[in-house]
């Protein structure tokens, strides 16, 4: 299995293409399956789990094309993707497939409210706590739906082949029960009121999506969004947004090696609340017309508390890169984690560097230390793979994160992206 090693101490300077955001991008190639008709979608990152998602719409029946460089392309930008959902020929989603990433789970919706049935196993993805999928059933119940749990897979029929628009209430924020119900009931039969909507920027970007494919969506960034279904949805072209937790994560990054660094395409209002963290962090974020650039001089970090919260509060997709951020910092920082309950993994690998971090129930209370020091280490999940390299980066000597897999998951070329800024990072195969 690949490695990535790393010689710490070295400032990141430089330029970081922020890629389209693989939450946004997932959801959108899902939206695809609602339509026979082609949907293109601008700004895709090259990612295992995007690709992972292709198998799994091939498998439906899918058809999907990428489209090669085009004059005036970025040279680090996305890839452009055509998908085709003209006839769907199987309305099961297999385990071996769904277990490896829990977004694949969420073709039940569109699939559900097209082909009236799915049958989808019962979703896998990163061990960050037990997450259920009950909001979804509830959601598709409401809108009608039969479900019935059978050998490992969700087996859910619409009665007479459509669902019907309905009121749903999440009793807590759900980004994937959001996407679910929004897709199902944009080919409802009537009106669906979503109640404690998820206002993640990711979701905003499939109801737009939605609407351009001829839905009627209204209250879009908000918490109540209302969906008129329509009869059929055609086709369209779509970008996806970039990566707000890959901005966040290189923002910290620079932030904890010293720096200056642009990242070039990022949207800082994708990301206010960890932007004014890294403010009170004393690090300096500045809007500019290609994307925010993120400083730090020779000062030292300053330990705040932060807790992570839905959208527009501050992400839990962010919680472990800023746990590795104050292990360096002057102070005691309290970081609580509420989306999750099981999302400290990172904590007992940060140790490794020498990090002083004690967990108390959903609070990890990390006391800054005056040096990190490299170390092997590995990780079980996404953005706690990430916080090790942003550990190593500012470590002294070398660091070697283990598999990586989870990595290639969710970002574009890191080694690229943080070598060409300075940084001594290389990736080791075998
Ligand atoms: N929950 C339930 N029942 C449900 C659904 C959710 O109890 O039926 C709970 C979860 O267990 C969790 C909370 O509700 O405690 C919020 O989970 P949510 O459904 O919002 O998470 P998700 O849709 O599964 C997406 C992202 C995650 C991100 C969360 C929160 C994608 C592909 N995944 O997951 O991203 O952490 O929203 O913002 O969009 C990642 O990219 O590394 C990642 C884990």
């Amino acid at each position: 299995m690949d490695r990535i090693r790393i010689v710490g101490g070295n400032a990141l300077n430089g330029e970081i293409e922020i890629s389209g955001a693989k939450n946004a991008a997932l959801p959108l190639m899902i939206a695809a399956l609602l339509t026979d008709e082609p949907v293109t979608l601008l700004n895709v990152p090259r990612l295992a789990d995007v690709k992972q998602l292709e198998r799994i719409l091939e498998n439906h029946g899918v058809d999907i094309a990428v489209h090669g460089r085009r004059r005036g392309d970025r040279e680090m930008g996305g890839q452009r993707l055509t998908i085709t959902a003209g006839d769907i020929v199987d309305t099961t989603a297999p385990y071996e497939l769904v277990a490896k990433m829990r977004a694949s789970f969420w073709v039940i919706g569109p699939l559900l409210a097209r082909e009236g049935q799915a049958r989808v196993s019962l979703p896998g993805g990163c061990a960050i706590g037990t997450r259920p999928v009950d909001f979804y059933l509830e959601g598709l119940r409401a809108l009608g739906a039969q479900i019935d749990i059978d050998g490992g897979y969700v087996v859910a029929a619409a009665p007479g082949g459509r669902l019907k628009g309905a009121t749903v209430a999440f009793p807590r924020v759900s980004v994937g029960a959001t996407h679910v119900v929004m897709m199902a009931a944009s080919l409802a039969d009537g009106t669906t009121v979503i109640e404690n909507a998820a206002r993640e920027p990711e979701v905003g970007n499939l109801a737009d999506c939605l609407v351009s494919m001829g839905a009627k969506i209204s209250g879009i960034g908000t918490d109540r969004l209302v969906i008129e279904g329509v009869e059929r949805l055609h086709g369209t072209s779509h970008e996806v947004l970039p990566d707000r937790i890959e901005t966040g994560t290189y923002a910290m990054a620079a932030a904890m090696t010293g720096g200056d660094v642009l990242l070039r395409g990022a949207r800082g209002d994708l990301l206010q609340a960890a932007l004014d963290s890294l403010g009170e962090v004393g690090v300096t974020v500045s809007h500019e017309t290609e994307g925010l650039r993120i400083k730090r001089n020779g000062n030292g970090l300053t330990a705040i508390d932060v807790e992570t919260q839905p959208f527009p509060g501050f992400p839990t997709d962010l919680q472990a890169q800023f746990m590795a951020l104050m292990t360096r910092a002057n102070g005691t920082s309290a970081i609580k984690e509420t989306i999750f309950e099981n999302r400290f993994m990172h904590v007992a690998e940060l140790a490794r560097f020498g990090a002083d971090i004690h967990v108390d129930g959903q609070t990890a209370t990390v006391r800054g230390v005056p040096e990190l020091k490299g170390a092997q280490v590995m990780a079980t999940d996404l953005r706690a793979s990430v916080s090790l390299v942003i550990a190593g980066l500012a470590a002294r000597g070398e660091t070697v994160v283990n598999r990586i897999y989870h990595l290639d998951r969710g970002f574009e070329r890191l080694e690229d992206k943080l070598s060409r800024c300075g940084a001594e990072i290389e990736r080791v195969t075998g």
